[in-house]
């Protein structure tokens, strides 16, 4: 089961996502997870050096090259994070996805750039945005939740804006993040086994 983490967009929440998402793997008792660091800035394998999680392979891999190898000899519940703006690696990754998370924001977002990366998903595979960081109760995510309803675009999550998920290598994971993530899993899998 390949999870593509995936968005053209830069530091909309893609790499928290990935670690969140494969840790509520493991807490549903996927044996093995992998999370494939395709990212040259490697920040999901930075942060697993700093804060381990029982459970979970990381495999470094920052090229289109190296990514399709080790999403090809991956075995179980595969989560991929992906670079930014890099649309090779992106198309690559999702031409193999079972299912593509798309972090995103509400407010001041560039609707295009998410579009564009819809756009890269092969027809029929499961796709869904997860919007990270978000403020309960603002104008701003009921427009963002009523412009993806407008456009049938799933919302597989909205991740509340916390400290304690932003904290990333300087700190475990917290509960309310795997919470919330488990959910984004949850859709992400359905239809699977
Ligand atoms: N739920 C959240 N609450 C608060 N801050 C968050 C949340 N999710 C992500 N962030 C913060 O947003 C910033 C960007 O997140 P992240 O690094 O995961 O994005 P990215 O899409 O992987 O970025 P890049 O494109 O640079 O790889 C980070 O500082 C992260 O801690
Ligand atoms: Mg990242």
């Amino acid at each position: 089961m390949n999870i593509i983490v995936t968005s053209l967009k830069g530091g909309v929440g893609k790499s928290t996502t990935s670690i969140y998402l494969a840790a509520a793997g493991v807490d549903r008792g996927y044996d093995p997870v992998t999370l494939i660091d395709a990212d040259p800035q490697a920040s999901c394998a930075e942060w697993l050096e700093l804060w381990p999680l029982a459970g979970i392979t990381v495999v470094e891999a920052p090229s289109e090259r190296t990514a399709t190898r080790a999403i090809a000899r991956a075995e179980g519940l595969v989560v991929v994070d992906t670079p930014p703006g890099n649309e090779r690696i992106t198309q690559s990754a999702v031409a193999v996805a079972d299912a593509v998370v798309i972090p995103t924001r509400a407010g001041g977002v560039e609707y295009s750039r998410v579009s564009a990366t819809i756009e890269l998903i092969p027809k029929g595979t499961s796709y869904g945005v997860v919007i990270c960081a978000a403020r309960l109760g603002t104008n701003d995510l009921d427009a963002a939740l009523a412009w993806w309803k407008e456009q049938k675009v799933e919302v597989w999550g909205v991740i509340p804006e916390r400290v304690s998920i932003a904290a990333g290598p300087e700190a475990r994971l917290s509960r309310e993040g795997l919470e919330n993530y488990d959910a984004v899993l949850a859709r992400a899998l359905r239809g699977w086994r």
